[in-house]
């Protein structure tokens, strides 16, 4: 089918017979008829639907709209009209979604509503801080309060569908789209990808003031060859079951209603046409029964991959592998009727993709009400909870690195430091702050920045001096810049000789005050889609910016604002305290300011290894032990001219107060296969704050039919202690964290052997003991 402009009078007599058919089925549709068919289920109401249908029509409900995405598609408007719509992509504007969702309600044949999907994926008005953030929190109910909100002001605003959660696991920090997952680990993934659904969704798709979720990229995504976005992916299948996999099989469990494929090769098979993944795994295995979205563009790229012949082709292999949507390419609207009228596919096939569709558009409760009512968005929108509630994600998520003699955090009476120099370019921006999604939104406005935090923090007790130094920007131009609807734009170049004057400018602020908060890291555009990075260093001249102002002598505290680990092993010699403030959200700088002056204690721990130089990538603490590991006097696996560890570990991360974690028990040490083993361990606050510690529970299989990684999260706890405080956590190391997917036997497997248990602070906990499986 290939889209035709209507001529005037044609529209008119549509318009028209629309208009009749709108008094005859409105109320059918939506009005009392509506009303009793609700006591059929969605699946029964889909059928009727379905039956109702033409083949165009349903090839229609296939085919998401690109919106601003695709620059010489058709109107979107026109498609939606025809029927030749069920979605319609990047569509944020409360205005245009209520006339978009009219056009198909009143105008279109079968009145059918549409999906609204956006990248709601850390806030739609309010900003929380990007999910790698989030996950630092290690606290899955705060997660899931975030997802809660960002879907009730998505929903208020006409977004019916999120895509998200992402829970791609990232092993290199190189790939710009680090930031948008949980990290490198399966059993944390799992858990926040499990926490982000239920808060996207509510307890069950279609509670009121939540949204419809997509799981996303199926699958190894964030195994990109080298960390570059798109680049293939080469994950053997123990990978993908035991690491790759887990946070998909979560989010499903969880009852996500959509998944979206990836773009990449997954072992040479595009995901988009990768039968394996979408068929195999995804409806055999796991019986998922919601519906599938293609990446945008991706079923197009099969072509582009070198995987499909031609278009038709590249919708036969989609369509086989059970995509049910195309996002944005066109291809299913153009190329499926050809595949029909050749007998390749048949209409009951079709009617198979449609009907979860439809399902999901009945269970969001659209056939009753596809408007929005756009005078309370706002409330919705300026709920101050949600501020609040921004600020204190992002403190949680915040990791202190390092902190030397205590300097953080800072006094603010003004009786310590009479002034204070707040440097880089990153402390007054709002779209660093808020990241690439939070950014494409909102544009980085109404962003309460690190600067503008400080400065309300101390008010007039400490003199607070900001000067910016050199500007940051990306060395080659985002692709996203110069798409329609995008509100991010990279920073203005600047003259060498202004750069220069800003650099000099930033360390004679430094030698004016007593302290420096050295704000760095990422600007817009530098992390995120498209963003990969070969090196991990300070961009700019940041480095030498912070050292130029270390050389001053002045006691140095380092900000990042940053999406993903950078090389920051010179300022862990030279620099005395080091905060990841990640990008902190819309509240962001007020977090900061929490954390610097003590208002809050950092408790957030890592979710990804910190490596020492990009060299060391990938880089995860689940490695294999090798034959020559680490402990080997002679052969170790190691490069010569960086140390094996991280700069710092999976899990670390440190506190205003210090904690002890003790007693490490278990229930019994010896167990039947099949058989739990119950861990006990004390913590205690042993400092004079009240602070949050995350207690970690790592195993170790010592021999099996596999090698088994070093050691693997299988427990983890946030607690809350006061000053002198101790508590008991408890947990349960049973056939799910025993079970693992083994090579040799290509199954599962849960074996007879010695397991190490370790229980501590981070993944170098020390404190240990051992059990047996036996049969
Ligand atoms: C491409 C990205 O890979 C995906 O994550 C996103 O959801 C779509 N574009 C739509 O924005």
């Amino acid at each position: 089918m290939q889209i035709s402009t209507q001529g005037h009078g044609k529209r008119f007599l549509s318009l028209f017979l629309a208009l009749l058919a709108c008094i005859a089925t409105t109320s059918l549709l939506q009005g009392q008829a509506a009303k009793s068919s609700t006591a059929l289920s969605a699946e029964q109401r889909a059928d009727t639907v379905l039956k109702r249908m033409t083949l165009e029509e349903k090839i229609g409900q296939l085919n998401q709209a690109g919106g601003t995405f695709a620059k010489d598609a058709p109107s979107d408007e026109e498609l939606v009209r025809k029927g030749l719509a069920g979605s319609v992509l990047w569509v944020s504007e409360p205005a245009d979604i209520n006339r978009l969702q009219r056009i198909a309600v009143e105008e279109s044949r079968l009145h059918i509503p549409l999906l609204i999907g956006l990248d709601v994926i850390h806030g739609y008005h309010t900003i929380f801080p990007p999910p790698l953030a989030m996950s630092a929190t290690w606290d899955p109910s705060l997660v899931e309060r975030g997802q809660t909100i960002a879907a009730r002001e998505a929903r208020a605003a006409g977004i019916n569908w999120t895509f998200a959660p992402m829970v791609d696991i990232a092993r290199d920090a190189r790939w710009g789209r680090i930031v948008e997952g949980a990290g490198e680990d399966p059993y944390l993934g799992a858990a926040m990808a499990k926490a982000q659904v239920r808060g996207f969704q509510g307890p069950e798709l279609g509670t009121p003031g939540h949204v419809l979720g997509c799981v996303k990229h199926f699958a190894a995504y964030g195994a990109a060859d080298g960390g570059r976005d798109y680049d293939s992916s080469f994950v053997p299948d123990d990978l993908l079951w035991n690491v790759y996999f887990p946070p998909f099989k979560a989010a499903i469990d969880a009852g996500v209603g959509s998944l979206m494929s990836a773009y990449m090769d997954l072992n040479e098979v595009p995901a988009t046409g990768n039968y394996f993944l979408l068929r195999d795994v995804l409806r055999e295995t796991w019986k998922f029964d919601g519906f599938v979205v293609s990446d945008a563009k991706a079923i197009g790229s099969l072509v582009t991959h070198g995987y499909a012949r031609d278009r038709e082709d590249a919708a036969y292999k989609a369509f086989l592998a059970g995509v049910n949507m195309d996002m944005a390419s066109y291809t299913y609207l153009n190329e499926l009727p050809k595949l029909v009228k050749a007998g390749r596919v048949t209409e009951a096939q079709i009617d198979a993709l449609v009907r979860p569709l439809l399902v999901a558009k009945y269970k969001l409760g659209l056939f009753e009400n596809a408007y929005i009512d756009e005078s309370k968005i706002s409330a919705v929108l300026n709920d101050p909870a949600s501020a609040a509630f921004a600020r204190e994600a992002a403190r949680r998520s915040m990791v202190l690195l390092k902190n030397d003699a205590q300097l953080l955090p800072l006094d603010k009476s003004g009786k310590k430091y009479s002034s204070i120099a707040v440097i880089g370019p990153v402390a007054d921006s709002g779209t660093a702050q808020v990241g690439f999604w939070g950014g494409m939104i909102t544009g980085g406005k109404d962003v309460v920045t690190v600067i503008e935090g400080i400065k309300q923090k101390v008010g007039a007790s400490v003199h607070i001096e900001y000067a910016k130094g050199p500007a940051i920007r990306r060395e080659i131009p985002s692709v996203f810049e110069g798409l329609a609807g995008v509100k991010l734009r990279d920073e203005p170049p600047q003259s060498p000789a202004d750069a220069q004057a800003a650099f000099e400018q930033a360390v004679a602020t430094a030698k004016r005050c007593d302290v420096a908060v050295l704000v760095l890291g990422e600007g817009v555009l530098m992390a995120g889609e498209a963003a990969s990075n070969s090196s991990l260093r300070l961009a700019g001249r940041q480095q030498e910016l912070l050292e130029a102002v270390v050389a001053t002598g002045k006691p140095v505290v380092l900000v990042l604002i940053n999406g993903r680990p950078l090389n920051i092993s010179w300022a862990a010699e030279h620099v005395s305290a080091i905060l990841v403030a990640w990008e902190p959200g819309n509240q962001g700088g007020n977090a900061v300011a929490d954390i610097l002056f003590g208002d809050a204690n950092p408790g957030g721990k890592l979710t990804v290894t910190w490596p020492r130089s990009a060299g060391q990538e990938p880089l995860y603490y689940a490695h294999m032990i090798t034959h020559a590991p680490e402990t080997d006097p002679d052969f170790k696996s190691r490069y010569q001219d960086v140390k094996t560890s991280p700069l710092y570990p999976f899990g670390y991360g440190l506190s205003y107060t210090k904690f002890a974690i003790s007693n490490l028990q278990l229930s019994k040490t010896q167990a039947k296969l099949g058989e739990s083993v119950g861990v006990s361990v004390d913590v205690q606050n042993t400092g004079s704050v009240a602070g949050d510690e995350v207690v970690q529970v790592y195993i170790h299989q010592q021999s099996g039919s596999a090698s088994r990684p070093v050691r693997q999260l299988k427990g983890f706890e946030k607690v809350s202690l006061a000053p002198g405080e101790k508590k008991t956590v408890h947990f349960t190391l049973g056939k799910d964290e025993l079970t693992y997917w083994s090579a040799s036997e290509r199954t599962w497997v849960l074996e007879p052997a010695v397991f190490d248990v370790w229980a501590g602070e981070d993944s170098t906990a020390t404190l240990h003991a051992n059990f047996e499986v036996t049969k």
